[in-house]
């Protein structure tokens, strides 16, 4: 772990070592807490936050999904998070990490008078799946775990209690060999990665699955918008595994796993087994606008 010098804790800049919690936290027996991960980089003019808006704004309509009401308001959390860039002062790009959670109080599942904390870490993190990922590609692999269905939890919240699921796919990538899988829906359509949103290119049109079963992806949103400049043929539509299997480039888009190709999928390659060319653009594109590069974009960045 890269260990910062402050977490904020509910408008408190505490040390790191000392942002501790009690034992009967509501959140950590039940699994009810709202989060989000969100990128900052180091760019020409100093360090960064992508789509700091955006992100805030999904933390604070999850909240409302999953019936937390926030301790916080939203211009002070959202101001916290320069505020911690600032007194960290990093020299790498970083990785935020803000929670809502049921704190210390009361015990018991039905949780609407357990007082609610927010938290915000941060620490210098790299690529999610890896610099060499990035570049030559991953190997994924369809999950025996079937995404979270919509008629049983509520997936459009980053809610921390969905992630069970992502964890317990992951763990089976993993330990099968794989770097990352992709989950499929109750009707047997590819839904998303653990933690990222997919891409396939098929005769050079761009095809992502529609939000029905993933999370409103904030990486997903971008690339798209980037998709149109760069003038790709853009489809919103159901995706099935074997049609990836026959798709001339497989990619995965997060603010994690930022944009990550997918050189073999199920033992089968994809198009020539490396990062291909769509991908190549997208992912410089992506790059470009997260590093201030792109003028149209720079919008999007909250500099420290
Ligand atoms: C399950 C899941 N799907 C998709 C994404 C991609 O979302 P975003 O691009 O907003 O980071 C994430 C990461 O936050 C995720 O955890």
């Amino acid at each position: 772990m890269n260990e910062a010098k402050y977490i904020w804790m509910d408008g408190e800049l505490v040390p790191w070592a000392d942002a501790k919690i009690h034992i009967l936290t509501h959140t950590l027996h039940y699994g009810n807490a709202v989060f989000e991960g969100t990128r900052a980089y180091q760019t020409d003019d100093g360090l960064a936050i992508f789509k700091l808006d955006e992100h805030c704004r999904r933390l604070y309509n999850s909240a409302k999904i999953v019936a937390i009401k926030p301790n916080m308001d939203f211009g002070t959390v959202k101001q916290a998070h320069i505020d911690l860039l600032r007194a960290n002062n990093f020299k790498n790009n970083v990785y935020l990490r803000p929670l809502i959670y049921l704190g210390y109080g009361q015990m018991g599942i039905y949780h609407k008078n357990v007082p609610v904390n927010t938290s915000i870490a941060a620490w210098e993190w790299g690529a999610y799946l890896g610099a060499e990922g990035l570049e030559q590609g991953i190997r994924a692999c369809t999950s025996s775990i079937t995404r979270n269905p919509n008629r049983s939890t509520f997936g459009k919240a980053k809610a921390a209690g969905n992630y069970l699921n992502s964890q317990m796919a992951k763990y089976e990538a993993i330990e099968n060999g794989f770097d990352e899988a992709l989950m499929l829906d109750e009707n047997g359509f590819i839904a998303e990665g653990t933690g990222e949103c997919i891409f396939i290119v098929r005769n050079g049109k761009l095809i992502s699955p529609p939000n029905d079963n993933s999370l409103e992806s904030i990486t997903q949103a971008t690339v798209l918008e980037l998709a149109k400049d760069l003038g790709i043929e853009v489809e919103r539509r159901n995706i099935t595994r074997d049609e990836i299997y026959i798709s001339d480039e497989l990619f995965l888009t997060g603010t994690a796993a930022e944009v990550t190709p997918v050189r073999e999928f199920d033992h089968r390659t994809i198009g020539e087994g490396k990062r291909g060319l769509v991908t190549e653009a997208l992912q410089k594109a992506y790059f470009d606008v997260v590093f201030g590069r792109n003028e149209k974009y720079k919008h999007y960045l909250t500099y420290i």
